[in-house]
């Protein structure tokens, strides 16, 4: 097999980040020469630990490692020690400096409820029982970015503003690249809108279906935001990939996030949409890489955080960034096969069930992986 070599650069960032990042790091270490590909760490700081070494939350010369990389793969930024701080010193500044340097327009946040663990969510374990789905959401514009936005006073009282625009070209971006994901999915594309009220819902709809003909082959239907967001927790199967624009994908992805029983389970992507610069195809993907969850400053330190959002989100990496669709199979599976098992980190353990360590629950996972990719 002819090796293929990537280059990831790696932010742990603030608490339990670095500990899941360390083990999707050795998962990867792992999994590289059977999967046929060789990958170059490096390593760069963000967030509060960057504020502690460098002063700010991350230097100019990090973000151009990671305009430089062929992925980047992030822990969690953020902690206490760092609230008193300025909107733009803070350690989510980072972050957010390091996804528009990017160019990063598209989130994906697959929401896979594994069968053992579907008694873990507060929804009824009928409802949520083998739901896989995608919300794609719209990262660079609308409400929070749309000017004018601003707070007033005159002598009627206290006014506020914020603006909801969108350009065609921008819609266009992001649902062409739902109908992509979905093609290597199970082919459904739902659109979310409230196109029977705003403007810009219309203009979004109007050119979900221009998209959709280019798509023949993938199911596409609409939803209004209002009663999708019933039907995401009371008919969850309905859906596999759902586009939208960001105030409702943020809304909408944080409460898919219930369906799978823990925040530590949940990975996530953001895409800019183009190739990584040393891919040898365009169906590649660039992209940064992390899990949902935030620092966990209340576990950080106990080596107790579930590292299976930070795992599958490498193995996101794999399919979208690296085309190594079978290694991401291969992790997905082993991450079924040991829940199957019965590994339980703290935060998806139930009564009677002993909790595995960070560590315990990762090493299980790479040798289930590397067994699933020579079988
Ligand atoms: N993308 C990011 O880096 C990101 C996202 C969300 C929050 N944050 C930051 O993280 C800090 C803590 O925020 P929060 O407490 O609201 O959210 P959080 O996601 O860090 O934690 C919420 C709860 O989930 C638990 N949890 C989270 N990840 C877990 C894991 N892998 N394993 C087991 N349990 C896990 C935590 O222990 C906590 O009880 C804040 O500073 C916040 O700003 C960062």
């Amino acid at each position: 097999m002819t090796e293929r070599s990537f280059r990831i650069l790696l932010l742990g960032g603030d608490g339990v980040g670095p500990e899941v990042l360390n083990e999707a790091k050795a998962l990867l270490e792992t999994i590289g020469e059977p999967a046929g590909a060789r990958f170059a760490f490096s390593e760069a700081l963000i967030g509060g630990a960057a504020i502690d070494a460098h002063g700010v939350p991350m230097r100019d010369e990090d973000v151009e490692a990671a305009l430089n990389a062929d992925a980047v793969l992030l822990g969690a930024v953020g902690g206490p020690k760092w609230d008193h701080l300025g909107k733009t010193e803070r350690p989510e500044a980072g972050l957010l400096g390091l996804r528009k340097a990017l160019g990063l327009f598209a989130n994906l946040r697959p929401v896979k409820v594994f069968d053992a663990l579907a008694n873990n969510s507060p929804l009824k374990a009928g409802v949520v029982r083998g739901s896989d789905l995608m919300v794609v959401r719209e990262l660079t514009g609308g409400l929070y970015f749309g000017q004018p936005s601003a707070r007033t006073t005159d002598e009627s009282g206290r006014h506020a503003v914020d603006t909801l625009p969108y350009h065609e070209s921008e819609v266009e971006r992001i649902v062409d690249l739902a109908f992509r994901l979905a093609g290597s999915r199970r082919k459904k594309v739902t659109s979310v809108d409230k196109a029977n009220v705003l403007n810009t819902s219309q203009l979004w709809r109007e050119v979900a279906i221009e998209v959709s003909r280019k798509y023949p082959d993938i199911t596409f239907d609409h939803a209004l935001v209002d009663s999708c967001a019933m039907r995401l927790i009371s008919r969850p199967r309905d859906f596999d990939v759902m586009v939208m624009e960001n105030l409702f994908g943020d809304i909408l992805s944080d409460e898919a996030a219930v369906l799978a029983g823990s925040l530590g389970m949940l990975p996530s992507a953001s895409l800019n949409g183009r190739p990584p610069r040393r891919s040898g195809t365009t169906a590649a993907l660039f992209g940064m890489y992390e899990p949902v969850h935030g620092s966990a400053p209340d576990i950080a330190g106990q080596s107790i955080a579930n590292p299976i959002g930070a795992i599958l989100s490498a193995s996101m990496m794999l399919r979208f960034s690296f085309e190594m669709g079978e290694a991401a199979d291969a992790i997905e599976a082993a991450v079924g096969q040991a829940l199957e098992e019965g590994m339980r980190t703290v935060d998806i353990a139930t009564s009677g069930e002993v909790p595995v360590s960070t560590s315990q629950m990762s090493s299980r996972i790479r040798t289930l992986a590397v067994a699933q990719l020579s079988a």
